[in-house]
């Protein structure tokens, strides 16, 4: 990690994107995980800012000119990639560990680059903001063309019902504000799914709007209420944030505040469900139990036994038995954990279905299960699985964040030794995921290799063509 945090700690503007990635690609692609394999966990282990409510943070920093300082963001290359969005901007970053603070006092509104915006799809996030606060927004359309175009609509037809011109062009999404007063007016939104990134967006735009605005149909995950929290404390009115309807009645200026990230509850499921694969007794803390009952209940319901304590959950894995899950919005089962609990249910006895209701492609995972000894069937995004022994070890590249972290567990679980190849898509999500193991007791190294390997060589064995690419978690 030695790269990332020389950059993390930059407080000046020099390192442009584009050295960073030429730094990064050699960086990234001479590395791997080496998993020494039929690994066993205990001990306790601590859970990181959340990646996703730290993110949606720093793009509320937007909507005001006082200082924002933020504790618990986990250092991760996401949390850099924003950073650096906002940076481009004239904001001011000083990170010491885990604690940002945000001076938006020298800020200058211009486009947000494309090249910042198209590395990470939640930097569009950032439109309802500088909407609301400056009257109008110019932001690159996210995501890459990897993985297609993914759906902005919920964002866009909020926005306009909020009184906003929006146009689309050669890629990039103009919104600005038509009525004269500059600002949003309060409306009723209905959302028709539950979009994380549409209701944080709209909530961040009528939070400065005129009047009142309700969003029905809102999503209820934790991030949105951490969001409602922190804007909150810097003077917005936002009532029922968790639930299906959300009321925001706008104010006419938000001030700085100190907030501190709720912690991840994807990371933190992640180690219970690699508790659960090796029959590993944990500790994880500090978490937010109520954040992660579809998951415990699930552990439990597969054989695990779980006990709530305050702030920390233990696990004692015991015989796995199948289950079946179905992903969904919050309070449902996360789609980010669908991956590494097909990994746990790929050695449980018996059988048992995953399916994935919330994105189209995200079963990358899959095939290189197989290809480790899993016996799974895959129907478009049901995945049925018929429980097997063992995995053997072998080398595989991570294709996306969360299926990166169900490959090092079938690593962990595996006879022999794994290589995991693909970690700039682990370092997105994942503070110290390597250190952490390790200290639970995994025998995990980072290898750092003398020679580049081209994407070719990444490709090698594990990653077909005709396999959808997804990098959005
Ligand atoms: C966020 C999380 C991601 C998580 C996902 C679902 C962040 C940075 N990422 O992503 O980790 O997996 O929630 O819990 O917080 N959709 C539309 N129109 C829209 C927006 C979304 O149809 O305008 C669809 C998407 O295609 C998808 C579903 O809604 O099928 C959920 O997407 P959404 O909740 O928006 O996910 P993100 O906010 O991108």
């Amino acid at each position: 990690m030695d790269l990332l945090i020389l950059v993390c700690h930059d407080e000046s503007n020099k390192l442009t994107l584009n050295d960073l990635r030429k730094q990064n690609k050699s960086y990234l692609k001479s590395q791997n995980l080496k998993i020494f394999g039929q690994g066993n966990l205990h001990g306790k282990v601590k859970i990181s800012g959340a990646k996703n409510s730290a993110l949606v943070l720093l793009a509320s920093s937007l909507l005001t000119n006082e200082r924002i300082i933020l504790e618990n963001v986990p250092r991760l290359t996401d949390i850099e990639k924003m950073g650096n969005i906002l940076k481009s901007l004239g904001i001011k970053l000083i990170q010491k560990n885990n604690r940002l603070e945000v001076d938006p006092k020298n800020i200058s509104i211009k486009d947000l680059p494309y090249e910042l915006v198209n590395g990470l799809r939640a930097s569009f996030f950032c439109i309802g903001a500088l909407l609301s606060k400056y009257g109008e927004a110019k932001v690159p359309l996210p995501g890459g063309c990897n993985i297609g175009l993914r759906p902005i609509d919920e964002h866009i037809n909020g926005l306009q019902a909020l009184g906003a011109e929006i146009i689309i062009e050669e890629g990039i999404v103009k919104a600005r504000i038509k009525d004269e007063t500059n600002k949003l007016r309060g409306t009723h939104i209905k959302l028709k799914c539950p979009s994380v990134g549409a209701t944080e967006t709209l909530i961040m735009a009528a939070s400065l709007a005129e009047g009142r605005t309700t969003i029905e149909n809102a999503a209820r995950e934790p991030e949105i209420q951490d969001l409602c929290q922190m804007l909150n404390k810097m003077g917005a009115k936002i009532y029922d944030s968790g639930k299906e309807k959300i009321i925001i009645d706008g104010v006419n200026k938000l001030r700085g505040c100190t907030h501190k990230v709720i912690p991840d509850r994807i990371e933190a499921g992640t180690f219970l469900i690699a508790a659960a694969a090796t029959s590993s007794s944990i500790t994880i803390s500090p978490v937010i139990p109520n954040h992660l009952e579809a998951v415990t209940n699930k552990l439990q319901e597969s054989g695990s036994k779980i006990t709530i304590k305050g702030n920390s959950i233990t696990i004692k894995g015991k015989k796995i038995k199948g289950v079946d899950i179905e992903t969904a919005p919050f309070p449902g089962f996360p789609t980010d954990l669908q991956a590494p609990f097909t990994t746990l249910m790929a050695i449980a006895n018996g059988e048992s279905k995953i399916t994935e209701t919330i994105f189209e492609n995200r079963m990358n995972h899959v095939h290189l299960l197989n290809n480790m000894g899993a016996n799974i069937k895959l129907n478009k995004n049901i995945a049925s699985i018929k429980g097997v022994k063992k995995f053997k070890g072998m080398d595989l590249v991570g294709s996306d964040l969360r299926s990166s972290a169900a490959l090092i567990i079938a690593g962990i679980i595996a006879e022999g030794t794994s290589r995991v190849y693909g970690l700039e898509h682990l370092d997105r999500g994942y503070e110290n995921f390597e250190s952490k193991l390790k200290i639970l007791g995994i025998k995990i190294t980072r290898e750092f290799n003398k020679k580049t390997l081209t994407n070719k060589e990444l490709k090698t064995n594990s990653d077909p063509a005709d396999i959808p690419r997804y990098r959005a978690a």
